[in-house]
């Protein structure tokens, strides 16, 4: 079959599609790149043309093909300890803070969490903390990572990684310790597997059920969304999170201007945001 183009008024009821469903917002330069992957589904599902497609997914009846576009659409770019900085911090000012003031449990999420990765870095920091100072930290610790693509929840619950993904960030130190290693397949050892659990949830939907937070990590993921949906995240993670409790973002994301809940905090290392006292 032929790649059909796109149409510029189906790209542009195709980008209010997308916004709506995962805050996803398309710049026009996108129109090459979104037509391409839409030719890929269009075949994957045996549709006559795009337009077939767009008109079942408009139908609304079709969740699997709804998923599968929305999957098609979203960067699931991520690694171990991605930019490092975060995890120092983590390590050596957020750790030891939560440790002096002896809470009943410690809880952090990982909101868009891909493959696992960010929540498996915070899992081994905190492992790693607990090695050098035994007792410090609550004896609950739960590390909970969401996402709203049912196929990259998949890999990060199973936590098997091949021989590209395991080097991407890991130290060879790391790699031997935490994983079994066998056929090009490498498996989380259960002691950092089992202090995360891994949610289906879109992030414009709402945080009712996950609970509270004393951290939350939202990285890389704010950049695609519009100002409006920014700003709802925001305000909303701000609701669900403990007081004193932290918010570390990608290193080109801010809630300045988005949301009025944050203050920064400034470490040598980088930049995190705390809950101001009384929101
Ligand atoms: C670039 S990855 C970031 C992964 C990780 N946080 C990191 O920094 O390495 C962005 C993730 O956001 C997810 N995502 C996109 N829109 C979302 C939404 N509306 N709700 C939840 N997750 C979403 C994608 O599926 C993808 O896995």
């Amino acid at each position: 079959m032929k790649d059909e183009v796109l149409a510029k008024t189906q790209y542009d009821e195709f980008r209010s599609f997308l916004e709506e469903a995962c805050g996803i917002v398309l710049g026009e330069n996108k129109h090459y790149l979104v037509t391409s992957r839409l030719n890929r589904l269009t075949q994957e599902f045996s549709f006559q043309s795009i337009s077939a497609m767009l008109d079942t997914l408009k139908l609304g009846t079709n969740k699997v093909l709804k998923e599968r576009i929305i999957d098609a659409m979203t960067t699931n770019e991520t690694s171990w300890f991605r930019d490092n900085y975060p995890y120092e911090i983590l390590r050596h000012e957020l750790l030891p803070t939560m440790a002096k003031r002896k809470l009943g449990a410690l809880r952090i999420w990982s909101a868009a969490c891909s493959t696992g990765q960010e929540a498996y870095s915070i899992s081994m920091t905190i492992s790693e903390y607990q090695i050098a100072n035994p007792g410090a930290l609550p004896g609950f610790i739960e590390i909970v990572g969401t996402d709203i693509s049912p196929t990259v929840l998949k890999i990060a619950r199973d936590g098997i990684y091949d021989e590209i993904n395991v080097m991407r960030g890991l130290s060879q130190e790391r790699r031997e310790r935490y994983f079994t290693h066998e056929n090009g397949k490498w498996t989380l050892r259960p002691a950092i597997k089992n202090l995360a659990r891994f949610a289906d949830l879109n992030l414009l939907s709402s945080y009712g059920l996950l609970g509270r937070f004393d951290i939350i990590f939202c990285r890389n993921v704010l950049i695609y969304f519009s100002t409006d949906s920014k700003t709802d995240i925001l305000n909303r993670m701000a609701k669900v999170l403990n007081p004193g409790g932290i918010l570390i973002l990608g290193g080109s994301e801010s809630p300045t201007g988005y949301s009025p809940y944050f203050e920064m905090i400034r470490f040598p290392q980088g930049v995190i945001y705390k809950l101001k006292e009384g929101s």
